[in-house]
């Protein structure tokens, strides 16, 4: 059996693979017969004088189809040998074989891709613009200019880069790598060769800014470093300016804790509530995982909340339902909607054909707010400022999240969604909250019913099934054609 050798540029190069494996297949040579290199002078077939004319495409199932790219970014030297013996196989007749997790081969490439997404992940969540100078003031020039130096664990960089030219498109920026680089001018992406750490500035001006707002959203109390380091592994730490405050911050943590105790109950913290929207907006968390871990490291906005309580269900769940604020039960648990209103909403969704685990629930305001009395905690309503400082948290939420239809239970959670003050009386029934990416529904607040004398809770409860029954309904003509 003749034996190739087949050169390809180094990194995630998925036009020459793609052309080498498609002459591979149409040959009829065999994985065995094929050794992969990486190298500047691509060259598909060196053992012969010409590639010769292009084979025919190959009709790859799209699990196949769509592995393919994501484990070429890996940086295993054995990943386009791997990639050949699956789609070999394909050809061969087992067209499901991507499908099948228990085969040995399989499951190495979904290791590959799974690790090429956290690599991903990590470059969105963790690389750090530094300033490198302003522009002339003519024309082009007049640019501010940004560069950020990373240091992926795979060939990531051209599938990584596309985000940062949305996040970021009114500067000029370069991303520089050990493997290769990206330049942003406003209009093109391009990329070049490796870049150099050292031409990327160590300090720049923003950077006490990030600093105190790191450390301002630090709680000490919740301070786990095994977890902190899962989430923001030390690796990427010195590219980041305000991790240069964690190692003080957890020494001190113990203190702190101490003097939060002692202090509680305290005035209201003073915000300057412009500033941490900006902050929080820079950073642009790029997964639901990575946006509650900055919920739960941030301070309550009235002190006093055991902890965040976050969003619970189904990403991708064609209903959210939306309220106010978590309850002295949730404060406790950690989960939203486990209290009095919450087991009430439990059932009336069972009555109305919803079922819990399928849907997605959360709260317009993250951390209980609550007035002391003696030993009882008792509610207290969020001001419309207060709800403002966590929109921007429910709005990244319910992208990821991506629901086809939310549901507004009472007026905070409208005020959340819409920005707009508006009685229940007159926002009941179907909205588009002011244009948001999903339909609408606003109904009361489960709590609401439980205030109710006796005698008028039972109607106002069938009215609130009534309208989960509608809102059930309104979700499931929102489903792709085709879709379940
Ligand atoms: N009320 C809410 O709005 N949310 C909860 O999680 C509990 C009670």
């Amino acid at each position: 059996m003749a034996s190739r050798t087949i050169r390809l540029r180094p990194g995630a190069d998925l036009d020459g693979f793609r052309a080498a494996v498609r002459h591979l297949v149409a040959d009829e040579i065999p994985p065995e017969a094929v050794t992969w290199a990486e190298g500047d002078a691509p060259s598909l077939f060196p053992d012969e004088p010409a590639a010769g004319p292009a084979a025919p495409a190959l009709a790859l199932p799209r699990a196949v189809a769509t592995l393919v790219p994501a484990v070429l970014m890996h940086r295993d030297p054995e990943r386009h040998g791997l990639l050949h013996r699956l789609i070999w196989r394909v050809a061969q007749g087992e067209r499901h074989l991507a499908e099948v997790a228990s085969d040995p081969l399989v499951h190495r490439l979904h290791l590959m891709r799974k690790a090429v997404g956290r690599d991903l992940h990590k470059m969105h969540a963790f690389l750090r613009f530094r300033w490198v100078g302003a522009g002339d003031g003519s024309g082009e020039g007049s640019r501010e200019r940004f560069a950020a130096w990373f240091e992926p664990e795979h060939h990531i960089l051209a599938e990584a880069a596309p985000f940062f030219a949305a996040r970021f498109p009114s500067f000029d920026w370069s991303i520089l790598t050990p493997d290769g680089s990206a330049q942003w001018d406003g209009r093109t992406l391009s990329f070049g060769p490796p870049g150099r750490r050292e031409d990327v500035p160590e300090h720049d001006a923003f950077e006490a800014g990030w600093t105190d707002y790191y450390a301002s959203t630090f709680n000490p109390a919740r301070t786990n470093l095994a977890a902190m380091r899962a989430e923001m592994p030390k690796k990427y730490w010195h590219n980041m300016p305000e991790t240069a405050a964690i190692p003080g911050l957890v020494r001190a943590a113990g203190q702190r804790v101490g003097a939060m105790i002692e202090r509680a109950p305290e005035a209201p913290v003073k915000r300057v509530p412009a500033r941490a929207l900006a902050a929080m907006a820079a950073q642009e968390p790029a997964s639901l995982e990575a946006l509650n871990a900055i919920i739960r490291a941030s301070e309550p906005l009235v002190p006093g909340a055991t902890q965040a309580v976050l969003g619970e269900g189904r990403p991708g769940a064609a209903i959210a339902f939306v309220g106010e604020q978590p309850g002295d039960q949730e404060d406790l648990q950690g989960r939203p909607f486990v209290g009095p209103a919450g087991q009430l909403l439990s059932r009336a969704l069972r009555e109305a054909g919803i079922a819990r685990r399928d849907a997605y629930l959360t709260n317009a305001v993250k951390h209980f707010k609550f007035e002391a009395r003696g030993k009882r905690r008792i509610h207290q309503k969020p001001t419309a400022g207060e709800v403002a400082h966590y929109r921007w948290w429910l709005d990244r939420e319910l992208a990821f999240v991506a629901p086809r239809l939310v549901v507004a239970l009472g007026a905070t959670a409208v005020l959340a969604l819409s920005g707009r003050q508006v009685p229940i009386t007159r926002a009941r029934g179907p909205s588009d909250f002011g244009g948001k990416p999903f339909r609408g529904f606003v109904t009361v607040h489960p709590s609401y019913l439980l205030r109710l004398p006796d005698e008028a809770r039972d109607e106002a409860y069938a009215g609130f099934v009534d309208d989960l029954r509608r809102a059930a309904s309104l979700a499931a003509d929102l489903a792709p054609s085709g879709a379940g």
